[in-house]
């Protein structure tokens, strides 16, 4: 996907060389939109860089159809870097303080991706120690500046502050580019492996209305299942009752109850190189569902519940060539069931978890867990991101497909 910039151009007499910047990133491929402050478009004409562009300016003056509320959280969103040439002292103390009261500044606050300034003033403004306070702040934070040159500027001084030649500017901002897409490609280590993920709770119906369900969000699940995509697997998704999104490139089969889940499985299992069984399943449901909605009686109501067939077991017993995960949540005693689970459900690993402990379990982002792998290895995690463990786990089944 090309990649996209936006331009912010600020009042100062170097704007007029920033039309060189954008013909020449235009030149490289890179789709761009140009924000002008109220002094910039006294120094360039707005309908320069829309012609140089070939994309609509935004200015401060309301002039154009689109919205200005809704405008500045689209360019925001849709940069990819914003590259603010030339950044007057004004436009920098603004940022440094939070201030978003125009068109730039606001999107430059919304904005997600990079901010680079390229500072062009006075040599007395620039060196002055609120701006250079105002750019050290800027710089811990995150922004990033090109730093002036020094030279003759346009008010007769000698000294820094000078916008740097087009050529450096544009050059710091592809580097800048491709430096991120760079960290963007993800090795395709598991290309052409088929992988089957369940993740969330079931659904077992007491009656139309009711049911017996658990607190399992399913991240854990549609975090493996996004990494295993991102990383070229084909990744079939089983999934519980969740808000989640499908992943990207996930195809999706949505299940309520144990059974639901246990067919939907089965069906593809031939297919899968691997298994890994995030979904929290419930081992029991209601013998019997009713088809009405059970009335009160002001008496006992006595629920039987019958046991769900175990999925995980019954892949054990099938399994040929299939590498099988399986996930043990517990509040007790978490590495002898895992164990006692490996043998019993013929796993080849199972990533254990406490989900009493805090940072841990269903509803969290992050989890703690114990990798234990049927030779009895243990390795004990950290707690980290439910993303970053899915590829713990992803690396870990890799070493099973050799
Ligand atoms: O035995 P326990 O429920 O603790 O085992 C948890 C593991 O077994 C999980 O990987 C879970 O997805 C799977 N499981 C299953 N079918 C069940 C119960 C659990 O596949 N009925």
């Amino acid at each position: 996907m090309s990649k996209h910039i936006v331009i912010g151009v600020t009042g100062g007499i170097a704007a007029y060389k920033v039309l060189d910047v954008a013909s020449k990133l235009r030149k490289l491929g890179y789709s761009m939109n140009t924000i002008m402050t109220k002094n910039a478009i006294e120094f360039v004409q707005p309908l320069a860089f829309q012609t140089i562009t070939n994309n609509y300016v935004v200015t401060d003056t309301f002039e154009r159809p689109y919205t200005w509320d809704v405008e500045h959280i689209a360019l925001a969103k849709k940069a990819d870097v914003i590259l603010i040439a030339p950044a007057t002292a004004n436009i920098i103390g603004k940022v440094a303080n939070g201030i978003a009261d125009d068109m730039l500044s606001t999107t430059v606050m919304a904005a997600r991706g990079k901010v680079v300034f390229a500072p062009a003033m006075n040599s007395a403004m620039y060196e002055n120690p609120i701006v250079q306070e105002n750019i050290a702040y800027l710089k811990e934070k995150g922004y990033l500046f090109i730093e002036p040159d020094s030279g003759w500027l346009a008010c007769g001084d000698k000294g820094s502050g000078k916008l740097p030649a087009p050529e450096k500017i544009v050059e710091y901002v592809v580097e800048l580019l491709e430096k991120e897409e760079e960290a963007e490609v993800v090795e395709q280590d598991l290309a052409g492996k088929n992988i089957l993920v369940t993740a969330g709770p079931t659904i077992e119906a007491i009656d139309p209305f009711r049911y017996i369900t658990n607190h399992s969000s399913g991240k854990m699940g549609y975090a493996i299942a996004e990494n295993a995509a991102k990383r070229g697997a084909n990744v079939l998704l089983v999934s519980g009752q969740t808000v989640l999104d499908c992943p990207e490139r996930v195809e999706r089969i949505n299940v309520r109850s144990a059974r639901e889940m246990y067919d939907a499985v089965h069906e593809h299992f031939d297919w899968a190189d691997a298994v890994i069984k995030t979904a929290a399943v419930s081992d029991y449901r209601p013998k019997e569902a009713s088809d009405h909605k059970i009335k009160k009686s002001g008496e006992n109501l006595i629920l039987e519940l019958v046991p769900n067939p175990d999925i995980l077991k019954s892949l054990g017993e099938r399994k040929t060539h299939q590498v099988l995960v399986g996930f043990a949540a517990e509040t007790q005693n978490v590495i002898e069931y895992a164990e006692d689970k490996i043998r019993k459900k013929n796993l080849d690993f199972i990533v254990a978890n406490n989900i009493a402990k805090e940072g841990a379990g269903f509803k969290s982002d992050t989890n703690i867990a114990t990798i234990i792998d049927r030779d009895g290895t243990i390795i004990e995690h950290e707690q980290m991101q439910k993303s970053e463990l899915g590829n713990v786990i992803l690396d870990k089944l890799k070493m099973y497909f050799k």
